[in-house]
């Protein structure tokens, strides 16, 4: 592989750990809290993790004794799901510890994420081939994909190459998708009385893996500053040629907070967060006049340009819109095979129109021919439609012109309306990890290690007081059952990680609700250019905004 200059430079990046780790191995305890339980839904889950429900909270402490930290082991990772900045740390740290405790431990990558388990499709990763991954984005060191492992003959499947392999514990860095197979996983373990320790590692852009105890997902901070240099540049560019709105859609697949944290970073002319939407039941119509409103009272400025910040998942949480891409989602499942024999997307609305109910087909007949036919489009393998590949910016750009030339007509607006999209999804995914992303995805790697040193499984590995210097960062472990409930999916109750959508009451929003409207009727663009890996504190090694006002710093 050809290194640019700054992989070459950023191999030599030493990632910061929590000073409790930092010593010999061996010298690494834990200390156990009480027992645990889940969110809700207690019962149930105890009856589904009769052997791993409600252990307790770990945090590592230097200075004991673990007389089992040398033992020699053999390791399995894989990454899951979406790339995200920090990965391959995750996979260094995990690395580094592991031969630091036994240099004949071994670490087996396997390959394009859970099927690689279950295919037994591996490689070991050797001193030298993790050297060129060290401080890189990126999930290519061994792949990445969405397989989940659900059948028994996926189990036994997993259950087999861990044996074949003689493999003593697996690291499952993913998301609430992936981390609740973790859980499964573990589980499925003990109770076929097999010794494989499965370890999670709390892995999203989407930064909707969090709660109380796991404060962030890695890869949010790298992504959200790489999305936030790009809006940065947009908006000076607007303001320097005053002739265009740019529409930007923002990845995220349900939660809004990366939208959330650029507007915090950029603060743009407006913002449109999901989660207010399903809560004050907003229409698309109403989202449709608020953005016109801001357009037109600009334009009374003479400022005939601005910037939109949209959140990926916004489609799904306007009510009539969610209710819609249900029913198409089922009506999909249910006769998926007619379906697909329909030739062409005009034929296909056609039929689907006909089998829609009285509230729903009229809701997608009034929209555009390209958003119908996006919404047709393949589903995921869990049945969904894939919101990514929804051009929300496109669909608001248009129903905004139409509300002003409305305007226009009747005499309540005169402006000029020339709107640009974009779409920031994989731009950032794959960035070179942030100091922080890098320090915090190695010390996450490493303590996963420590973790399975000390014995445990069904744990998610966690490094806590992000916000503040590495310096002040605590190690440990957050049992995966504890952040579980049931949930209906595919008309069954399943247990599952619950996602973290942006709180209305939490401090990020409040700050957000509070400027939004000075920064829509005046410019009021900041630009934060781009990450920086070399340089000032200020600059170098700050945590998001949003982990800042969580933790009730400034912003
Ligand atoms: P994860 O939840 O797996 O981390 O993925 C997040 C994400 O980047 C979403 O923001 C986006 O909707 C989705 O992945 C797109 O995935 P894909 O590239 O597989 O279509």
């Amino acid at each position: 592989m050809k290194q640019s200059q700054l992989q070459k430079i950023r191999y030599t990046y030493e990632p910061k750990l929590p000073p409790a780790i930092r010593g010999d191995i061996a010298s690494i305890a834990l200390s156990l809290g009480e027992p645990t339980q889940a969110i809700r839904d207690q019962e149930a889950l105890k009856k589904t993790f009769a052997h791993t429900y409600g252990k307790p909270i770990a945090t590592m402490e230097s200075g004991g004794t673990n007389p089992q930290a040398g033992a020699r082991r053999t390791v399995g990772v894989i990454l899951s799901g979406g790339q995200a900045p920090g990965g391959h740390n995750v996979i260094s740290g995990l690395f580094d510890a592991l031969k630091k405790a036994n240099p004949e431990n071994r670490l087996l990558g396997f390959l394009g994420g859970p099927s690689g388990l279950v295919e037994d499709q591996k490689i070991e990763i050797t001193a030298e081939y993790m050297d060129d991954f060290r401080n890189t984005g990126g999930f290519d060191i061994i792949g990445s994909g969405r397989t989940k492992i659900e059948t028994p003959e996926q189990f036994a499947a997993t259950r087999k190459t861990c044996k074949t392999n003689k493999i003593d514990a697996l690291v499952v860095i993913g998301g609430d998708d992936s981390n609740t197979n973790a859980a499964l996983l573990a589980e499925y373990f003990v109770a076929q009385g097999d010794p494989v320790q499965v370890i999670g590692v709390p892995k999203t852009i989407d930064g909707d893996l969090k709660n109380e105890y796991i404060e962030a997902s890695f890869g949010f901070d790298t992504a959200v500053k790489t999305y936030s240099e790009l809006i940065g540049n947009i908006q000076r560019d607007a303001n320097s040629a005053k002739k265009y709105w740019h529409f930007v859609k923002l990845m995220g697949r349900s939660a809004s907070h990366i939208a959330l944290e650029c507007a915090l970073q950029t603060r743009p002319t407006a913002c449109i967060i999901s989660e207010e939407v399903a809560e004050k039941q907003q229409t698309l119509q109403e989202i449709v006049s608020s953005l016109a409103e801001t357009v037109a009272k600009r334009a009374e400025g003479g400022e005939n340009f601005g910037v939109v910040l949209i959140p990926e998942g916004l489609i799904e949480f306007i009510p009539e819109m969610g209710r819609l891409i249900a029913e198409v989602n089922d009506l999909l499942a249910i006769h998926g095979t007619e379906f697909s024999g329909i030739a062409g997307p005009d034929e296909q609305a056609r039929w689907l129109s006909g089998k829609l109910s009285s509230e729903s087909a009229p809701v997608f007949t009034s929209l555009p021919r390209d958003i119908q036919h996006q919404l047709l489009m393949d589903r995921d393998p869990h049945g969904n439609v894939q919101v990514s590949r929804i051009e929300t910016e496109k669909l608001l750009i248009q129903m905004v012109g139409e509300e002003l030339k409305e305007r226009a007509r009747t005499g309540s607006y005169q402006g000029k309306f020339n709107a640009l999209n974009h779409f920031f999804g994989y731009e950032g995914r794959c960035a070179f990890p942030s100091n922080f992303d890098a320090d915090y995805t190695y010390s996450l790697g490493y303590s996963a290690f420590l973790l399975i040193a000390n014995g445990l499984t069904g744990y998610l590995s966690s490094v806590r007081n992000i916000a503040k210097p590495a310096s002040q960062w605590v190690a440990g472990g957050i049992p995966l059952t504890m952040m579980m409930n049931m949930e209906q999916r595919h008309g069954e109750k399943k247990p599952v990680i619950k996602k973290a959508l942006v709180e209305l009451e939490g401090a990020p929003f409040i700050y957000f609700a509070r400027h939004r409207e000075e920064w829509a009727s005046r410019t009021s663009f900041v630009y934060p250019g781009a990450i920086q890996y070399y340089g000032p504190d200020e600059i170098c090694n700050q945590p998001t905004i949003t982990l800042r006002l969580e933790q009730g710093l400034e912003a």
